[in-house]
């Protein structure tokens, strides 16, 4: 999947972008405030409507304007899809594929599935488990198709049991068909992430294990419950608990993605170098995982490598992304460090961009020379 053509307006600083994009590597430099990261998060909006940096679309549209609008030509398997994102200041928004409203938001992403690699990625060991959650379910998303409308009947389920718990004298038997359909549907839930993290954890400690020396790393999906078992048991056994405190303990919206080195938690055994080693594994490993399971390549946006990662390791998460083979859309400040990382590499369809004060002009392009 690639991003043939994109246009923005009124977008943080961008006041009217507008690229044909290379289907391969494609690198934004300019100096710090330029607009980089709002190109990248522009991009983000299109297929998920809402940024990477703020779930505030406000902040996103440009001082002194109304709306912003993002516009991209995609081409899967051959065939061209417009999308579109307008979102107002009055909180109006607009989302078309093919000309047409998107009935959901998870319809939208479905069309281009993106991985960004930036700062906030480090979050993925440290941070929650909704990190960690969000991260795992991303490819449960894309590689399993049930996986949306049971994640949401889950949610549904659980909103309404938590709200009879809360009630001041419980409802038994009504309580028994929620969590009858809450344990039915965590148990669906629970096998597509139990499916898609077995393919998952062996593309990723190959990947880990070709970037850096780090024995002892380990990764195992937790999902939520006592794995011996049955859910309804669990919810019956913790009633009382839920009960005084109002919402439902275990369940998949507890589940978890432990990453460790020798059983301890990665996250306070490394170094702040290997974890970003390793959060570049996890994060390439999806795409490939991805790319194996529906024949697709996922987009990349990687911001700011440079500042990242040193030059030996961007060289190998540039490998990485290379092998991958799908489009690649990463800034950095400095134009030659960016540049370097793909200096080797001239077979590859490259554009070169300099973004300043939020104008985005093209400064290189190696495309029709590479794909000839
Ligand atoms: N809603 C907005 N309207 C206008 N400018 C904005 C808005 N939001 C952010 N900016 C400005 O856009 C500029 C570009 O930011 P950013 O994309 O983060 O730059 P870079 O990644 O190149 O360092 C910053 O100077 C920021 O102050
Ligand atoms: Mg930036």
């Amino acid at each position: 999947m690639t991003l043939l053509r994109l246009s923005i307006q009124n977008f943080r600083n961008l006041q009217a972008v507008d690229l044909e994009p290379s289907p391969q590597v494609n690198l934004f430099f300019g100096e710090n405030g330029s607009g980089k990261t709002s190109l990248l998060e522009a991009i983000h909006c299109l297929t998920l409507g809402r940024s990477f940096r703020s779930h505030k679309h406000k902040p996103l549209i440009r001082q002194g304007e109304s709306a912003f609008t993002v516009f991209g030509r995609i081409s899967s398997s051959g065939v061209q899809v417009p999308l579109g994102v307008e979102r107002h200041l009055d909180g109006q928004s607009t989302f078309k594929a093919n000309g047409v409203q998107v009935s959901s938001l998870a319809e939208l992403a479905s069309y281009l599935p993106i991985q960004v690699i930036n700062a906030d990625s480090f979050q993925l060991l440290e941070g929650s488990p909704k990190v960690r959650r969000q991260f795992m379910d991303w490819l449960v998303f894309h590689v399993e198709p049930q996986f949306f409308t049971t994640w949401k009947g889950v949610q549904r389920c659980l909103k309404h049991r938590n709200s009879l718990l809360r009630r001041d004298r419980i409802d038994g038997p009504e309580l028994a068909v929620w969590d009858r359909e809450l344990a039915r549907l965590s148990h669906s839930l629970d096998q597509y992430r139990q499916r898609s993290i077995e393919h998952f954890k062996s593309a990723f400690l190959e990947l880990l294990a070709s970037f850096i020396r780090l024995p002892g790393v380990d990764i195992s999906y937790q999902r939520g419950w006592d794995r011996e078992r049955d859910y309804e048991d669990v919810l019956k056994t913790n009633f009382d608990r839920d009960s005084q405190q109002g919402y439902t303990h275990s369940g998949c919206h507890r589940a978890d993605l432990r990453i460790t080195v020798n059983g301890q938690p990665a996250a306070e055994i490394l170094s702040r170098g290997q974890q970003k080693l390793v959060v570049c594994a996890l994060k390439v490993a999806q795409g490939h995982v991805f790319g194996n399971l529906t024949g697709h390549q996922c987009v990349y946006l990687v911001d700011d490598l440079p500042a990242e990662l040193d030059q030996v390791h961007r060289s190998r998460l540039v490998d990485w992304l290379e092998r991958l083979g799908g489009q690649v859309f990463i800034t950095g400040v400095e134009r030659d460090a960016l540049v370097a990382d793909w200096q080797e590499r001239p077979h590859l369809a490259r554009k070169v961009f300099h973004v300043e004060q939020g104008a985005v002009k093209v400064v290189e392009d190696t495309s029709s020379a590479a794909t000839e």
